[in-house]
């Protein structure tokens, strides 16, 4: 199994391209699903949850021909294409394996007029229920049951139109009814939805293919179903919490960097934080510059919150960076309630963290020291390497399986701006 060893210390210098977005390109693909016509998907970054989803693609019949990029940070070409699906069945040993392959769902009722998905049960970050999308999909005029820990719906004479509100923001539910709500027969309207820029990437990518939305980027988004979807060709969105992560590295190490092919409005809730913590952030004709000179960063508080909110999947890599800041830091976490298993991992390099609730009070400490460290998910893990490359001496971060779900060449991206870190084959 793979590890990363980091020696803390150096500063950063030079240039980082940013890679396409996980949570971006994995509803991307299971819209696919939606036409017989190919789907091209360019900028695709290259991680394990991509590759798992195209494998789950294939198993329901979809063709995907896959091009590797050709530098770092070049995303892939995903060609796919669902001409006659196969089965419309997704085993708890692939949903168990990546939530998100529970996007497949919408897509293949309003297709197919049936699907049989399994719940996806509770993950390392909390109970994670699926709730809503099942209503959204009733809503839809699915019928849908539950039995033996699948999900089982159907809508035999296809899905209508329907005015559905969640009760609170969800991404995924907002993602699975948008796909379903194309192929609907009328008009739906989705209210309270979420505004993450995915979402927005997605109904651009489905407007390409055809369907009839609009009000993208706002709570409010309109589908006018129509009966079929066609071929298209789509960019996948830049990783924002990729960008907002190399972001806080620069904050946490030291240094001068630009982040390449991003783009400053995906960090929005990020910028006045890292500024405020002594961070100098400009946007370039590339992307964005960040820089941190040798003064120590200053503590501030973060809640996290939906989009346009600070993002509940940089709150690990921020609280890397006020275990080092000058003075207390209040984090709280308001989407996930269990998303603090950073917390005693950074406690064993010399971290004060203390958590009560749903807040964690982060007391910086002059220099963290470099220990061996885990984590159970993908984000609780990057944070241990920034927190690696302040640290005095050696971290090893173990279980490298989680980064590489989410990160494209993360130790690449970091030793070529000067950071001491490599992967380690045990
Ligand atoms: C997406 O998860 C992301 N995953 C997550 O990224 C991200 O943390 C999350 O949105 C919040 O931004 C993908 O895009 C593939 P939600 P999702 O539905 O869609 C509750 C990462 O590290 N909820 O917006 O599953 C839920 O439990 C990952 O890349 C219900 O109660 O998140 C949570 O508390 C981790 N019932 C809250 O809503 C439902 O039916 C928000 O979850 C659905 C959600």
């Amino acid at each position: 199994m793979d590890r990363i060893r980091i020696r803390g210390g150096a500063r950063l210098k030079g240039e980082i391209p940013i890679s396409g977005a996980k949570n971006a390109a994995l509803p991307l693909m299971a819209a696919s699903l939606l036409t017989d016509a190919p789907l091209t998907l360019t900028n695709v970054p290259k991680l394990a949850d991509v590759a798992f989803m195209a494998d789950l693609l294939r198993q329901l019949g979809v063709s995907a021909e896959w091009q590797a990029g050709a530098g770092l940070g070049d995303g892939g070409r995903y060609r796919l294409q669902a001409t006659d699906l196969a089965g419309t069945a997704a085993d708890y040993d692939i949903v168990r394996k990546m939530r998100a392959s529970f996007l497949v769902l919408g897509p293949l009722v309003a297709r197919a007029g049936h699907a049989k998905v399994s719940l996806p049960g509770g993950c390392a970050i909390g109970a994670r229920p699926v709730d809503l999308h099942l209503k959204a999909l009733e809503a839809l005029g699915a019928r849908v049951e539950l039995e033996d820990g699948y999900v089982i719906a159907s809508a035999a004479g296809g899905l209508k139109g329907a005015r559905i509100e969640f009760p609170f923001v969800s991404v995924g539910a907002t993602e699975n009814t948008l796909m379903a709500a194309t192929l609907a027969q009328g008009e739906t309207v989705l209210l309270n939805a979420a505004r993450e820029p995915e979402i927005d990437d997605l109904g651009r990518c489905l407007i390409a293919m055809g369907a009839r939305i609009s009000g993208l980027g706002t709570a409010r988004i309109l589908i006018e179903g129509v009966s079929s979807l066609h071929a298209a060709e789509h960019a996948v969105m830049p990783d924002r919490i990729e960008t907002g992560t190399f972001a806080i590295a620069t904050a946490v190490a030291g240094g001068e960097i630009e982040l390449t092919g991003t783009r400053a409005e995906l960090i929005g809730a990020v910028i006045p934080l890292l500024e405020s913590v002594g961070t100098e952030i400009a946007e370039t004709n590339r992307g964005l510059s960040i820089h941190r000179n040798g003064v120590r960063p200053v503590s501030v508080d973060v809640a996290t919150a939906p989009f346009p909110g600070f993002p509940t999947d940089l709150q690990a890599q921020f609280m890397a960076l006020m275990a080092t800041a000058n003075g207390v830091s209040h984090i709280k976490e308001t989407i996930f309630e269990n998303r603090f298993m950073h917390v005693p991992e950074l406690l064993r390099m010399g971290a004060d963290i203390r958590v009560e609730g749903d807040m964690a009070v982060v007391t910086g400490v002059e220099r963290l020291k470099g220990a061996p460290v885990m984590a159970t998910d993908l984000r609780a893990s990057v944070s241990l390497v920034l927190a690696g490359l302040a640290a005095e001496g050696e971290t090893i971060v173990n279980r490298v399986y989680h980064l590489d779900r989410g990160f494209e060449r993360l130790e690449e991206k970091f030793s070529r701006v000067g950071a001491d870190i490599e992967r380690q084959s045990v």
